[in-house]
């Protein structure tokens, strides 16, 4: 049976929040290259998108980390899947993400890349669900913080699928 997913924000919506984004991001890192850490494989699409709006150099590596399976309850246990191509070494760092919901994989994964030798690691999120939080994790950009629901599109999944919808929607449970 189809899933009903219900619009939280539109494709415009999306891309106009993701323009100012980028244009912060310029400013704070003006003089300087930017080296993004897309978290495959929810923050594709956003990486993507991000990269294109900002204005100083940028440079982009990919890795996957693992947390979640398939179903919607974060496990707590991370493992990195597949780790960057290149050293974070002499390099401004900002992670993008598809979104912070208990926090388990990115406060393990901002505590790795610390240790890699790199100016700085920050951290660019497209979403926030502040309140499930389980683990602290400082935020550095956020698109939207968002209520405590299961979300879908613009990279993000349910159970792998969705994820090409050109806005976010909600996936209706009942
Ligand atoms: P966390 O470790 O609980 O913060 O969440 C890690 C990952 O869970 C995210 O990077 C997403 O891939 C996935 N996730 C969390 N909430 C949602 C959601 O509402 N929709 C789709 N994926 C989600
Ligand atoms: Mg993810």
């Amino acid at each position: 049976m189809a899933d009903k997913i219900s619009v939280l924000y539109t494709e415009e919506q999306v891309n106009n929040r993701i323009r100012e984004m980028g244009e912060q991001i310029s400013k704070d890192y003006a003089g300087k290259s930017v080296h993004l850490v897309g978290i495959l494989k929810g923050a594709t699409f956003f990486t993507c998108e991000l990269a294109k709006r900002i204005t100083v150099p940028v440079t982009i590596d990919f890795m996957s980390v693992s947390s979640y399976g398939d179903a919607t309850e974060s496990s707590g246990v991370v493992k990195i899947t597949k780790d960057l191509d290149e050293p974070l070494e002499g390099k401004n760092v900002l992670v993008v993400e598809d979104i912070v919901d208990t926090g388990n994989t990115l406060s393990y994964l901002l505590d790795n890349l610390q240790k890699r030798g790199s100016l700085s690691v920050r951290l660019c999120s497209l979403l926030n669900k502040p309140e499930r939080r389980l683990k602290e994790v400082n935020v550095d950009y956020t698109g939207f913080v968002i209520p405590d629901a299961f979300v879908v599109g613009y990279g993000l999944d349910y159970a792998q699928k969705y994820r090409n919808l050109p806005y976010i929607g909600i996936v209706e449970t009942d």
